[in-house]
């Protein structure tokens, strides 16, 4: 059975620390909440270039197909999931075995609390475990709080692809960022 959050609440989150006890591995109960919050973002036409909707079936499917190293968390508030986070390998090449793609999604009215911070460090903590020695991220043109999460967190600016990808008729650039998990041999 799946569970979509519930509308009109308020995140009752406090600090930090304890704000990252609340994050956990996906279950297929979280596939409609994880859409919900998906299409939230896809609406925003910055976020990404996916289309939605993504109901709990599509989801459900989506979190069962994910390999090893491609995990979902999700923030749960008491019942609540104000957020996912995800990886996923940056290439089929062996030689890129080590960079993955990182994403992650906030609910929009849990958004401005620092929970996109408290996802990303988590990625950064976990990712080593999975054999990544580096995160890239993927930040569409427009996306002012993307851009702001991953340079907030030491992310360097790689580069912008120039219209990269199309949201509807919209070309979009693309800008890269990325930060190295290792030190430098
Ligand atoms: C990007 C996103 C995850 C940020 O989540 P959030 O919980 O609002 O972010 P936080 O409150 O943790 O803030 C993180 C940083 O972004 C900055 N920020 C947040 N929203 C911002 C905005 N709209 N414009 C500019 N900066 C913004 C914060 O000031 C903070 O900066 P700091 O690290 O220098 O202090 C959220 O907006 C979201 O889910 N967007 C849609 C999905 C997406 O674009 N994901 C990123 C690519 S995978």
């Amino acid at each position: 059975m799946t569970t979509a959050r519930p509308t009109a609440r308020r995140s009752m989150l406090t600090g930090v620390s304890s704000r990252a006890r609340l994050i956990r591995r996906a279950e297929g109960r979280d596939a409609g909440a994880i859409g919900e919050i998906y299409d939230e973002a896809i609406a925003s036409g910055v976020a990404t270039f996916a289309r939605g909707p993504h109901d709990a079936g599509e989801r459900t499917s989506w979190l069962a197909a994910r390999g090893d190293r491609a995990p979902v968390w999700v923030l749960d508030d008491h019942g609540d999931v104000l957020a996912w986070s995800a990886l996923a390998p940056f290439s089929h090449r062996s030689w890129y075995d080590g960079v993955a793609e990182y994403t992650v999604y906030v609910a929009d009215d849990a958004r401005g609390q620092g929970v996109g911070r408290t996802m990303l460090d988590h990625l950064v903590d976990e990712a080593p475990a999975l054999g990544y020695w580096k995160l890239v991220g993927m930040i569409l043109e427009g996306n002012d709080a993307g851009l702001a999460l991953a340079t907030g967190r030491g992310f360097r600016q790689v580069g912008t692809h120039n219209a990269h990808g199309r949201v509807g008729d919209d070309w979009r650039d693309v800008t890269v960022v990325e930060l190295h998990l290792e030190e430098r041999p």
